[in-house]
């Protein structure tokens, strides 16, 4: 399976990324105290690293989307399947994302939060899908991507390979 894989972004590259978005999150949230919220559970790992990233007082939950209608685009959606436990109202929050790939997960967390009155939502993606439809809407990215299933730094297939420390697309689609 994983000679099945290539290489896209080393953990160099990943690291430069993440370092790249947390110097323009930290520039525009000087002197606050944000919630950084991760959607579970593709952002776990990018979560931890960006957190640490981060020179500055925050706050850490998560809230868990799980999508439906993959291969029929008039269906596609997303459904909260666990919220927030912190509450944001009057916050200035950041919402974490592995990817925005069709920008329906994207869509859906904000519209979901923005219920919930914080001062200030923003979002960042370390990877953005070229032509994600939510592209206005992801503040911050690390690295755009073309076409490709991809896995690694968090994101799976089928729940495995999460925990490869790069990332990488799957060639022949498995
Ligand atoms: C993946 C990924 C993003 C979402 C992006 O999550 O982690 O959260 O899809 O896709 P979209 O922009 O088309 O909505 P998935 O639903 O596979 O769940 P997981 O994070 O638990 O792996």
């Amino acid at each position: 399976m994983e000679n099945k894989l290539k290489l896209i972004a080393t953990q160099g590259e990943i690291r430069e990324a993440v370092a790249k978005v947390a110097s323009a999150i930290q520039r525009d949230f000087k002197g606050k105290t944000p919630v950084i919220i991760g959607v579970l559970k593709g952002s776990f790992v990018f979560m931890a690293d960006l957190a640490r990233a981060l020179d500055m007082p925050l706050e850490v939950d998560f809230i868990r989307v799980s999508s439906y209608g993959m291969n029929d685009s008039s269906r596609k959606g997303a459904r909260i399947t666990k919220d927030i436990e912190i509450d944001i109202k009057g916050r200035h929050v950041l919402v974490v994302e592995d990817i925005s790939d069709r920008g329906v997960t994207v869509e859906k967390v904000l519209d979901h939060l923005n219920g919930k009155n914080p001062a200030v939502l923003k979002l960042c993606a370390l990877l953005m899908r070229d032509g994600c439809e939510a592209a206005s809407k992801v503040d911050y990215f690390g690295k755009t991507i073309g076409k490709g299933f991809v896995v690694g730094y968090g994101l799976d297939y089928k729940e495995r390979f999460r925990n490869l420390p790069a990332l990488y697309v799957m060639k022949d689609g498995e």
